[in-house]
């Protein structure tokens, strides 16, 4: 009988610590699953917080969707723009491109180019305007021709009057050959006018054209 007891006694006890076991083994394996590098009950360790993150005060970076980036203006010789002009066929009106020195697309207007005839002080400093003598009075006008307007250009030098056209200036579309081209590359120390070079002016002139064909950047 007493034996009995002692044997439901260490029953009751042995069951209660497994049960004790299985419901600890159960929790913990709930919190850090089959591991034993779980430090979830770890206590909080206070720090003194030092701030390791500066504020980013840089400007955001640029993302561009091309290699190249389009700049503000376009560079080209002076020389060089009346002469994409002549190649593009010497219109009034349309719209001409050209490759400037930097190697950018642009598109320009004969606008732009009468203002290389116009404007004094440009060619270098203190030049004379082509049109202060090549004006628009073909009577008085050296070689008789007349840089003030589209049609003055057009009907070129040496002309008998102000209504019949003389010799083509604009060498028929081929600049290289042209007498402007040679009157502006070259140097005349016997004219007045055309003694000093003036072939090297670079001027921002055009407006840049977008890239032609857009790359998009793979994302990594
Ligand atoms: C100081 C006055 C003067 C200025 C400024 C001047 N020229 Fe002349 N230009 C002349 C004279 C003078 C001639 C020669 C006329 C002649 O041979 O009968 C000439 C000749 C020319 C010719 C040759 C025409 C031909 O049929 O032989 C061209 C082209 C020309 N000039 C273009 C220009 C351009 C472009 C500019 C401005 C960059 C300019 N000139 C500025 C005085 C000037």
């Amino acid at each position: 009988m007493n034996d009995d007891v002692r044997k439901y006694i260490y029953g009751t006890l042995v069951v209660f610590v497994f049960g004790l076991l299985v419901w600890i083994s159960f929790i913990y394996v709930n919190a850090c699953g089959f591991t034993l590098t779980c430090n979830r009950g770890a206590f909080v360790v206070e720090r003194t917080p030092i701030p390791t993150l500066i504020p980013a005060t840089l400007p955001a970076m640029q993302i561009t969707t091309s290699e190249v980036a389009v700049p503000d203006q376009c560079s080209v010789a002076a020389v060089d723009l009346i002469g994409e002009w002549v190649a593009a066929g010497s219109s009034e009106t349309d719209v001409f491109q050209f490759v400037d020195i930097n190697g950018h697309n642009c598109e320009s207007t004969f606008e732009e180019v009468k203002l290389l005839f116009i404007e004094g002080n440009l060619w270098y400093s203190g030049s004379l305007s082509c049109v202060s003598c090549h004006s628009v009075d073909v009577a008085v006008s050296p070689a008789q021709l007349d840089l003030s307007t589209y049609a003055g250009i057009l009907a070129g030098s040496r002309r008998a009057d102000a209504e019949s056209s003389g010799t083509d200036v604009l060498g028929s579309g081929n600049w290289e050959s042209s007498l402007l081209y040679e009157f502006i590359a070259a140097t005349r120390a016997d004219v007045p006018g055309h003694t000093e070079a003036i072939a090297d002016l670079v001027i921002f002139a055009g407006r840049p054209l977008p890239p032609a064909v857009l790359t998009a950047t793979p994302t990594p």
